[in-house]
């Protein structure tokens, strides 16, 4: 049996080793560092395609129930009293989608404008690389996670296009609630984001 000193200097050798791989990795992201793995889509188990229908049913409802509230929100107080409706509702429908669908449902983007939309931890790298293919990411608990890409339409120009595409009246609603706003800029076409979803394992 080790002595406590022994076993003190194998676990200080551990450690320098661990830390001289971690400088070693700095350049390129750790592999899988959090149990998540992307599966490509032809290579889905039937209850991952399972799991999966279950996201995009999830991301469809979101997808109309926002549109649904913007336009009615555009009509009820025009661009700029829009502004305000999506920031009190768009965090409210994620969840109320979340909890009728038994999952985990939200926004991000490389560009965001509230800040509360960063990515889960699973989705960092792709959104730093901005990967613009819907992806499929398995946990090894059984999970299953997907990041699905958001284009530009003409309609989202009014809020998120260029300097000259944005009425004063947003630009003034804005500046006021999100003084760090990085989502202006974009063309029509371009990746805005995408909706990520997290389903939980099937028991
Ligand atoms: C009336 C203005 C308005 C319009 C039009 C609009 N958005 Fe947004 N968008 C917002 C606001 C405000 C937020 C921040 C919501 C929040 O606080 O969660 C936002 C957030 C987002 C986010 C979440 C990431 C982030 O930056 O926080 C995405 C993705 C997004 N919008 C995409 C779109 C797309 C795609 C369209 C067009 C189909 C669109 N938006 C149209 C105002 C708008």
């Amino acid at each position: 049996m080790k002595s406590w000193a022994g076993r003190k200097i194998v676990s200080r050798v551990l450690l320098s080793a661990c830390g001289f791989a971690m400088i070693g990795c700095a350049e390129s992201p750790p592999q899988n560092p959090t149990g998540w793995k992307v599966v490509p889509v032809e290579s889905l188990t039937e209850s991952q395609k399972e799991q999966q229908k279950r996201a995009l049913a999830a991301k469809d409802a979101m997808f109309e129930a926002l549109m649904a509230r913007l336009q009615q929100a555009m009509s009820e107080h025009g661009a700029g009293g829009a502004v305000r409706v999506c920031q009190e509702e768009a965090p409210k429908i994620a969840e109320k989608i979340s909890q009728e669908k038994g999952l985990a449902i939200g926004r991000t983007s490389f560009k965001l404008r509230n800040p509360n939309n960063r990515p889960p931890d699973w989705a960092a790298t792709l959104v730093t690389a901005r990967t613009s293919q819907p992806t499929v990411l398995a946990h090894s608990d059984g999970r299953l996670a997907t990041l699905l890409p958001i284009q530009v339409k003409a309609q989202c120009l009014m809020c998120h296009g260029k300097e000259d595409n944005i009425p004063d009246e947003v630009k003034t609603a804005l500046k006021e609630r999100y003084p760090n706003d990085a989502a202006t800029g974009f063309a029509e076409g371009d990746l805005r984001g995408w909706f990520w979803v997290e389903v939980p394992a099937i028991q």
